[in-house]
């Protein structure tokens, strides 16, 4: 069935790194209003972004100590109607962050519901009575190390927090927890707001028996089978749908940690009427090896093959049932290209290579702000890195627990530390990218000369023209939104090829995903197509792909002339 959020493409922004109007060294809300025509001028149709609410920051926004008004260096609640209304006025929409898995510990509830055991909030959260050693209720780990659990001497109980521990855990059993949620959420709606992506929705639904992880160590269990998908967890989401979704024509996505392909389908088969979509993890974990106690710092070398049995399952499984989101960057998912890829002699070949083979697929696509101008990871050592996640880390592995040395650990934060997606934008090669006329509140990333907007949109071979394209050939070809797909090469190390079909139509998408060349040999079911190029990093045109030579990062993407195009 044909759906606007079917057809969409999303623009990911992380206010507080986009666009500075006020010059305090933080984006904010009129930063993006200014900003607006450039997201749409790459073609973009909805604007997802992460949260703005009152809070803290200890997480940047996803510790929110007020559900109904701004932070104020992002701006007022009048600033966000007025986005909300110029994101409409230029016939897109925009989405925001629901976190409601946690809140912060300054949210009125838990100041509230720390305060004695009987206090009326208290049942908002989760509280425990120590082990009978004192220590902690069971052995969870909080996903930014230590433990799951901080202990409140005022009431002689400890409390859950699955992230830091001023993020305290919503607890979703309790009704009225339920219901100030759902009543958020129609608050923004009504304002206009066009839908959610939903954080750690996951993990809303606990074991509430909190069975300890079997352990042969004494390490703590962050991933394992009672940090998400809890026995409530669909019957939330349903309840949710029921009382508030289904009343909106809107569009939600939900980051499913730990979800795997029989739980996607619960989430997004729509007769379930749960979720649009959701965003698993499988395909950025490749290179992570998942059994190491360092858990996602422990690196592993990025192998396509890999990549391409991982996003192939999630196509082929959610091909008729469901739907997927297509993403390789966001702001806990640092720059592809030098993560998995050459952001350097092949920066601008490597950046289309890895659009091609997202935007090719069936899904809806995300892109992160500075995807579309191939932004790169930052350099930097470790004292300036800002986030809580690595911090904690470093001190964890390396200083603590020993299990990193200093070296393995800066490599992978390098690779995958979250600051690297979270540089300010980068605008110009004026001071500071041109995302602040302060001093901004994480260091620009040094190569911003080099790349930058200004560049990008002055070079009609850039990186952003390439994203334009791939929008505009969505919007034109409905093979690109609804084809099956079928991937081929399945064991050709250099090359993720597929093909998808609608309507007697054939897609053919051939990428080189290395930095060396690589032939492609059309299999036999397509030797007697002749192809009309659509889209290609180094400008070939031959309409014959029986057997081609492709060079380093090489993309392209073509479509059967046998038929008439359908526009
Ligand atoms: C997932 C968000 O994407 C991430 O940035 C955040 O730290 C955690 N959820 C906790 O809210």
């Amino acid at each position: 069935m044909s759906e606007w959020w079917k057809e969409a493409v999303v623009y990911q922004i992380y206010p507080r790194s986009f666009y500075d109007s006020n010059g305090d060294g933080f984006g904010d809300l009129q930063g993006i209003i200014q900003k607006l025509d450039y997201i749409k001028n790459l073609g973009a149709d909805v604007i997802w972004l992460c949260p703005v609410f009152d809070s803290p920051q200890d997480d940047n926004g996803y510790d929110i100590s007020d559900y109904r008004n701004m932070y104020e260096k992002f701006g007022t609640n009048e600033d966000m109607f007025q986005l909300i209304d110029e994101v409409h006025r230029r016939g897109m929409k925009i989405i925001m962050d629901l976190v409601v898995n946690h809140t912060s510990d300054e949210h009125i509830w838990f100041v509230e519901s720390s305060k004695s055991k009987d206090n009326p909030y208290r049942d908002y959260y989760f509280w425990r009575d120590p082990a009978p050693d004192g220590s902690e209720p069971n052995n969870w780990g909080s996903i930014f190390s230590g433990s799951a659990w901080t202990f409140n001497e005022k009431t002689g109980q400890y409390y859950l927090h699955y992230f830091s521990k001023k993020q305290p855990d919503l607890n979703w059993e309790n009704e009225a927890v339920r219901r100030e949620v759902y009543d958020v959420m129609r608050f923004w709606m009504d304002k206009g707001i066009d839908g959610w992506r939903m954080d750690v929705i996951g993990s809303i639904s606990k074991h509430v028996d909190f069975p300890s992880y079997e352990t042969k160590d004494s390490r703590r269990y962050i991933v394992g089978q009672y940090h998400s998908n809890g026995p409530r967890l669909h019957e939330f989401i349903q309840e949710m749908n029921r009382e508030v979704l289904s009343r909106y024509d809107c569009m939600t996505v939900g980051e499913a940690n730990g979800s795997d392909i029989e739980e996607a389908k619960k989430y997004t088969d729509a007769s379930r009427r749960e979720l649009n979509m959701i965003f698993t993890f499988e395909h950025m974990d490749i290179d992570t090896d998942q059994h190491s106690p360092n858990g996602k710092w422990q690196l592993k070398p990025f192998d396509p093959i890999a990549l391409k049995k991982t996003l192939t399952r999630w196509q082929t499984a959610l091909m008729n049932a469901g739907w997927n989101s297509l993403y390789f960057e966001n702001h806990d998912q640092p720059r592809v290209i030098s993560r998995w890829g050459n952001d350097r002699h092949l920066r601008k070949q490597c950046a289309k290579a890895f659009a091609t083979v997202l935007h090719g697929m069936k899904g809806t696509p995300f892109i992160y702000q500075g995807e579309e101008i191939g932004m790169v990871n930052s350099d930097f050592p470790i004292e300036m890195y800002d986030d809580l996640e690595i911090k904690n880390a470093y001190r964890d592995l390396v200083i603590e627990n020993k299990t990193m040395s200093e070296a393995d650990f800066l490599k992978a934060a390098a690779t995958k530390g979250r600051d690297h997606a979270r540089t300010p934008m980068q605008w110009n090669a004026g001071k500071h990218a041109g995302f602040t006329a302060g001093e901004p509140w994480l260091a620009v990333n040094p190569r911003y000369k080099e790349i930058n907007v200004k560049e990008s949109l002055n070079d009609q071979d850039s990186v952003f023209y390439y994203y334009q394209k791939l929008i505009q050939l969505r919007k034109q070809y409905k093979i690109i939104v609804y084809g099956d797909y079928q991937l081929l090469l399945k064991e050709n190390p250099q090359i993720f090829a597929y093909i998808r079909t609608y309507q007697g139509e054939t897609l053919l998408v051939v990428v080189n995903l290395s930095e060396e060349t690589a032939v492609f040999d059309a299999p036999a079911e397509l030797l007697g197509e002749q192809w009309n190029v659509l889209l290609s990093n180094y400008s070939r045109q031959e309409s014959d792909m029986k057997s081609i030579c492709l060079q380093p990062y090489e993309a392209v993407m073509c479509i059967s002339s046998s038929k008439e195009t359908i526009s």
